[in-house]
């Protein structure tokens, strides 16, 4: 009976998400592909380095990957384009069109290349007068700029914020969401909003009913320092962050920089571990093209894109940061008849030994009398049993996390 009661209100709860949130049917689980500003930037050489430049022949290629090497059945299915793909200048009409020597065959062709692949292609705009490279911005031209890139075939819209009045952003974007939607093409709308505007100083329930996504801070950087930085601002903010995500309208973190120069095999599946367990959009900026082994598989495990892609859509939070320099973050998942659970613990220490960590289920405030079946996510290990007063010690290497799965068991 009570089983009854709990599914009843799980949908009810579920309902009141979808109710507020943007009506576009898009980003159900958070939405994942490959992004290419962290790692490609603003490279407009494509004289000296026309393998690495912001070219369609970049894209392609990538979407080859994507297609070819395994990410699309994962669910890595867009493609997006970042800052510097424009003309310096509209045409006469005030459209915009591509940088014609590095995309001679416009995006629209790049859309059919895509999507021929099977993939979705996103693209790059900026709210205010111009992009943050310098290139056209969208201010005056809203309309026209939804309806160009819905007329290319465009999926997702990643809107930018430099060069514009935070007060003009609670008009602009809701306008660009009314205009894209008036083209009857869904596109993921991801809005750089609350990151201009300082992180929590926005409505958050006006945000999810226009955006699909939304940055909410400092742009990452292929650091650990960077990693952490991010991860550190979404546990102190996370009474107002937690609440604003769920199916359709997510916090983003920004890229995964798994695959790139910094991050050890430790740090990355930290990365990978602790974006599941925040329901954060999974955007790769790295190159496919000669991603190391390592890294293609942490961002390949399965197990983990399924804490990242559960369908409650619950971010996780931080529940003990402790003086040890151990946290340790819980993601509330799927219920079946009670809710399962993904634990990472994230080792901020850089002693050099793995450090053994000692909890009882009920220190993370679980509920579940007769316990929870324990089972670690990277490695497959089977924990065992653990009612909520039995002892839980797992061994975290430096820098790195040990991800868990606890689900209801007798
Ligand atoms: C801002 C954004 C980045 C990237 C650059 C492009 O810094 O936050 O993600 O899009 O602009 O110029």
């Amino acid at each position: 009976m009570w089983k009854a009661v709990v599914t009843a209100a799980v949908a009810f709860a579920l309902l009141l998400c979808q109710s507020s949130s943007l009506d576009n049917g898009l980003a159900r689980t958070p939405p994942m592909g490959w992004l290419a500003w962290e790692r490609f930037r603003c490279n407009v050489d494509c004289v000296d380095d026309p393998y690495n430049c912001i070219s369609e022949r970049l894209f392609m290629q990538m979407a080859d990957r994507l297609a070819e090497d395994g990410w699309k059945e994962l669910g890595y299915n867009y493609i997006n384009i970042d800052d510097c793909w424009m003309s310096m200048d509209r045409d006469e009409q005030g459209n915009l069109y591509a940088n014609k020597t590095r995309f001679p065959n416009g995006i629209k062709k790049l859309a059919d290349y895509v999507h021929s692949k099977g993939l979705k292609l996103g693209i790059y705009l900026d709210f205010g007068t111009h992009t943050c490279g310098g290139y056209p911005g969208s201010i005056k031209y809203l309309q026209k700029d939804a309806e160009t890139i819905a007329g290319w075939g465009i999926d997702m819209l990643k809107m930018d914020g430099c060069y514009a009045n935070v007060s003009d952003m609670s008009w602009g974007y809701p306008d660009m969401e009314m205009y894209m939607n008036k083209t009857g093409r869904p596109i993921l709308f991801s809005c750089s909003w609350p990151a201009y505007a300082g992180g929590i100083k926005v409505d958050y329930s006006v945000l999810g009913k226009h955006c699909n996504a939304w940055r909410n801070y400092d742009d990452i950087q292929d650091s650990w320092d960077s990693v952490t930085h991010i991860i550190d601002w979404f546990g102190d903010n996370q009474d107002v962050l937690a609440p604003a995500a769920g199916p359709g309208h997510w916090n983003d973190p920004d890229m995964l920089i798994v695959g790139d120069y910094s991050l050890s095999y430790e740090e990355s599946k930290a990365q990978m571990a602790m974006w599941a367990i925040l329901a954060a959009p999974l955007f790769m900026s790295n190159d496919l093209r000669s991603i190391s082994p390592e890294a293609r598989t942490i961002l390949m495990n399965k197990e983990v894109i399924r804490i990242s892609q559960d369908s409650l859509g619950m971010q996780g939070r931080r529940v003990i940061k402790g003086e040890d320099k151990i946290e340790v973050w819980t993601r509330e998942l799927d219920v079946t008849f009670l809710p399962s659970y993904g634990i990472a613990f994230l080792n901020r220490r850089a002693d050099g030994e793995p450090f053994n960590y000692t909890l009882t289920l009920g220190d993370l405030h679980f509920q579940y009398m007769m316990g929870y079946a324990v089972e670690d996510v990277f490695t497959g290990r089977e924990y065992g049993h653990y009612d909520l007063y039995r002892e839980l010690t797992v061994s975290i290497n430096p820098n790195g996390v040990v991800l868990l799965y606890a689900y209801p068991s007798k």
